[in-house]
């Protein structure tokens, strides 16, 4: 067997950890992945700090390494002519167990050992049955299914498959704010899909774009119920900024729905990948210089969060549209509200769908008491005051 220890602490030159497979001795030759460097074992002490010659799998012990750059929590050192491979996506078996469904697309937590690496689920490929020869097709996972699905985390990890290592091939999902345990799994393989890609280096950057236009790129995120006015005022805002010269793009629900998004209707896993989906384009449009609206009900916490994320706390500003149901549902402008209350339309916001109204947002629009003109402008003082415009 070959040598494999997950490190679960780092103090100073010492790393701990319990060893998973094979035995490793003073003077052997390691590597530690991801970081991929080689080095030395130099040091093994016992759990009471006695030092000893060689240890073996399950032995707890902390070694020292022949080796400048720190080490982090998480990293397998294993054995230099053997090492554990490095992924950031990968083929799982998730045994789901939390009330709420598995999401694809929702930003979770996913641990390894003693390591929290932030990813997603982003495509679950089938369910299993109790019979092994059939594969059920599935969008969600609920308590107690079990699937293979793929995930995709942001940072690298080191490990071995499930059937190589049980302990360094499982992993659990704990929920991002509040880290309770919603699933575990076991790691099939590493996908090679992202092995070949490479970022190209362009000539122009983001900065570049940005000075030629003249202004500060940023994301306008509007949230509200349907029929709160997010659409009205974004025009109108849109308007406004247009004439103070700036370069805009408005991304509205109701128009994305019909092109990149026309393959997504309104269950929640549908719409966590509706707004995922936005979010990149809206950071691709920031990253071409402009000024984004971005005009979606955007309903829950957790894809808004991925959304500030990944445009940058700098740059993306929540803007709530809070008008009350009972304004919204008098309004019924498109009269779906009517249709919702007689059971003929299905999930929607506010009335067998949830809106988790945003907590702090960067802007309230109490749009019921104001013309649309007048949130547009109250939501450019804000721009001005935070010196977003000029
Ligand atoms: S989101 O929840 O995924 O952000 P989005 O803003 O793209 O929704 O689309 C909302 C628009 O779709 C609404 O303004 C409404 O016109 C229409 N719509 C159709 N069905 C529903 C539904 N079940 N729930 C909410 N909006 C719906």
């Amino acid at each position: 067997m070959t040598f494999r220890l997950r490190v679960d602490e780092v103090n100073q030159n010492q790393i701990s950890g319990a060893i998973s497979s094979g035995t490793v001795c003073v003077g052997d030759r390691v590597r530690v992945i991801p970081q991929a460097t080689s080095a030395q074992v130099t040091e093994i002490l016992d759990t009471h700090g006695a030092a000893i010659q060689s240890a073996s799998t399950n032995q707890k012990i902390s070694l020292s390494l022949s080796l400048q750059e720190p080490i982090t929590i998480g990293s397998i050192i294993c054995a230099a002519k053997n090492p554990v491979e490095a992924s950031d996506q990968f083929e799982v078996i998730l045994h789901w167990n939390d009330e709420n469904p598995l999401l694809s697309g929702r930003l979770y937590c996913f641990q390894f050992g003693r390591q929290f690496v932030d990813g997603t689920v982003t495509n679950i490929k089938y369910m299993l049955t109790s019979n092994p020869q059939s594969h059920q097709a599935a969008v969600t996972l609920s308590r107690g299914q079990t699937g293979v699905v793929t995930i995709s985390l942001k940072q690298m990890i080191a490990f071995t498959p499930f059937e190589q290592n049980q302990t360094l091939g499982s992993f659990s999902i704990c929920h991002r704010l509040k880290y309770h345990t919603l699933a575990s799994g076991k790691i099939k393989f590493a996908l090679r899909r992202a092995s070949n890609i490479h970022r190209q280096a362009l000539h122009i950057d983001r900065n570049k774009r940005a000075e030629q236009k003249n202004q500060h790129p940023c994301v306008l995120w509007f949230t509200g119920l349907s029929g709160s006015g997010k659409s009205t005022i974004a025009n109108v805002l849109e308007t406004q900024l247009l004439k103070l010269g700036k370069h805009t793009c408005l991304l509205d629900g109701d128009n994305v729905r019909h092109g990149l998004n026309r393959d997504l209707g309104f269950t929640d896993a549908d719409r966590v990948e509706n707004i995922r989906r936005v979010s990149e384009v809206a950071k691709l449009m920031t990253d071409a210089g402009l000024i984004v609206i971005t005009s979606f009900i955007s309903p829950f916490r957790a894809e808004r969060q991925l959304a500030r994320e990944r445009i940058g706390d700098n740059e993306f500003f929540e803007i709530f549209i809070d008008t009350p149901l009972e304004v919204c549902e008098q309004r019924d402008e498109k009269g779906l509200y009517a249709k919702a209350r007689a059971g003929l339309v299905k999930n929607f916001t506010g009335i067998d769908s949830e809106y988790q109204a945003p907590t702090s947002p960067d802007v309230t629009i109490a749009s019921n008491t104001m013309s649309p003109d007048q949130a547009a402008t109250q939501i450019i003082d804000f721009l001005k005051k935070n010196a977003i415009i000029k």
